[in-house]
Parts: structure tokens; sequence; C-alpha cells
């Protein structure tokens, strides 16, 4: 069986692969692959394992039709038409509850650091203005008995609120579809309509999944109905806010501060504006980069290739309609 990575993966993922005795071949130039690169190499493949920025879409499962498996090296599957898959009959893998932690604490890295001005203050020593004390200046702002507003409260969500809720004692609300009743029973979640939400929070984390409906939601009419003093924390997708409209409710003071782990586009800019703003806060989408958590993806990944190869259903699936489809 042949096995294409478009990255290099941690090692832990590599030795079950190799375990397998697949013939495995890395993509290990630092850039994003051609979509012709992309093409060429899963068409020499049994199943790919996918990271990095590459869409796999409707005309890629045209083309590859014959992949076993698309095993993905992320939670998050905005980058792949999973109903393109679904009709190819590929199953679609990816890494879910493994970067819980490190995401919900990416998250809350930036709503402490947003809060505190923290990037802007290690900016200001960087550039020789540590004069001399002002008591009125560059203040933050109290996160202590605040309300956290969980915008998708699932697994990564549920992480973020334990943590606002042991570290500040923060009352956690949540919009979701449904009722998510573990959250409710583990910090006493409260279950609210969108504009209660937005209404109500002083910091709203973004968890969830982009999809279609979702993108841009965060926009000027969406930021004017949240408090002139909250914090707005994305860690889900930059394509969940409107960057430009973000920009202005920061510099008119509709909202108090921003910080991101995902932009819109990635890579952002080095003169973004946004990097100039003083209660901004923004990370280069590491939302899992912790040593543990991408080791623990890795072998998530390489199980998900195993087990399709061995003709069964994926531990972590996106798509477990395929299955039924093949039942069918
Ligand atoms: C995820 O796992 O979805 C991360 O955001 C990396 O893309």
């Amino acid at each position: 069986m042949k096995i294409f990575i478009t990255r290099q993966i941690p090692q832990a993922g590599l030795e079950l692969l190799e375990k397998e005795g697949y013939e495995i071949t890395q993509w290990n130039e630092k850039r994003e692959l051609t979509e012709e690169e992309f093409i060429t190499r899963c068409k020499a493949a049994d199943a790919v394992l996918l990271s990095g920025r590459r869409k796999a879409d409707a005309a890629f499962f045209e083309q590859c039709s014959h992949l076993k498996v698309v095993s993905l090296f992320s939670v998050g599957y905005d980058n792949v038409d999973v109903e393109a898959a679904t009709k190819a009959g590929i199953p679609i893998g990816n890494t879910p509850d493994v970067l819980s932690l490190a995401t919900a604490e990416t998250a809350f890295l930036l709503m402490i650091a947003t809060a505190r001005k923290a990037f802007y203050h290690h900016k200001r020593i960087a550039r020789a203005d540590w004069d001399f004390f002002e008591p009125t200046a560059g203040l933050g702002t109290s996160l202590f008995g605040k309300t956290l507003g969980v915008f998708g409260l699932g697994n990564i969500g549920l992480e973020m609120a334990k943590m606002c809720k042991g570290a500040y004692g923060m009352n956690i609300i949540y919009h979701n579809r449904g009722h998510n009743k573990d959250a409710e029973w583990q910090v006493g979640a409260k279950r609210v309509e969108f504009n209660e939400l937005l209404a109500q929070s002083d910091v709203i984390s973004v968890h969830a999944n982009l999809t279609e409906e979702l993108k841009g939601l965060f926009n000027a009419d969406v930021f004017a109905k949240m408090k002139p003093s909250a914090l707005f924390i994305n860690t889900a997708r930059g394509g969940m806010h409107n960057e430009a409209d973000l920009k202005a409710a920061l510099e008119n003071g509709t909202i108090w501060g921003a910080g991101l782990d995902v932009t819109n586009p990635e890579p952002m800019d080095k003169n973004n504006p946004l990097l100039d703003l003083e209660n901004v806060c923004v990370l280069p989408h590491i939302g899992s980069a912790v040593k543990e958590t991408r080791d623990d993806m890795a072998v998530l990944a390489a199980q998900n290739i195993i087990t399709a190869l061995n003709g069964n259903p994926l531990p972590a699936c996106v798509n477990p309609a395929v299955y039924q489809k093949a039942q069918g």
C-alpha cells in the first residue's frame, strides 16, 4: 500500500505506518504543494495523510476516486468537500479529542493576553518604550467573575469553559443548535440564543466548525450587538469573522479587544493593521502546537489510515455516512 503524506509529521505516527510495511512518500519541502503536485502524488497513492492548506474539493475527489482514505492531521475539515468524498465512497478521518486541551489552552492564553494587553507591552519593551510608570496607561481589564460566551460548545469549548470557570469563576453561557447536557452538568453552562450570547458575554470564544453558513458570521452587525467592553477570541477558523469589520469594531470601540489564533487569510500579512492595535493578540494558528498533542494527532491520523486499509471503519470519521452508502 502506498501512502502520501503532505507534511513531515511526528515520528510517533510515521512509525506506526512504517510498521505496517507501507510505502511512504512524504512532502518535505517547506512550501505548499501546488494543486498539480498534490493530485499527481495522490493519484499514485492508496491513502493520503493531509496536513496544511491544500484543499480536497469535488474536482480532487473526481480525479482521485480510487483513494481508500483521506486522513486529516486536524480536527477541522473545512478544506474538504465532505459531500464529494462521501459520494466517491472515501472515508475522511480527522483528529478530534486529542487536541481539545491544547486548543482550549490557546484560547485561554489569548483571552488573558488580550485582557492584559500582553503582546502590546512586549512590543513596547522591544522598541525601548518602557519609560516611567504611568498609573493610568496601558491598562487591561479584569476577567474575574465575568461571563464567557462560547459559540459552538463541543469538546474544545468545554475545556475552555472549565479553565475559565476554574481560574476566574466565570459564568458560562453558550450557543449551539442543541443542548450540550454534559457542559451544562460539568460547568453549569446555560444555553442561550445567539443575540443573548452577544449581549451578555464579556468574552466570546469561537469553537464551532466552519461551515458555509457560518462564513463571516462575526461581522459589523454582530460586533455591534456585543458589549463595548467585550473580548472576541477566535481559535476556530479565520473564516468565521470578517477581518475588516473586526478591525473597525476595535478601532471605533464597538468591542474592546480580540485574540486570534486564526486569521483570514492565513498567513496574516506582516503589515496587517490589526497587529498594531493595543488590544489585539494574534498567533499563527498554533492551537494544537504542543509536542504531546502533535504526537497524539499523528498516532490517530496513522490509525485512521491503518484501519481504513484493513477495511474497517475509521476510529475518527468525519463522514460515517460513507459506510451506510457502502452497505446500501
Ligand atoms: C485543527 O486541528 O483543525 C487545527 O486548527 C489545525 O488546522
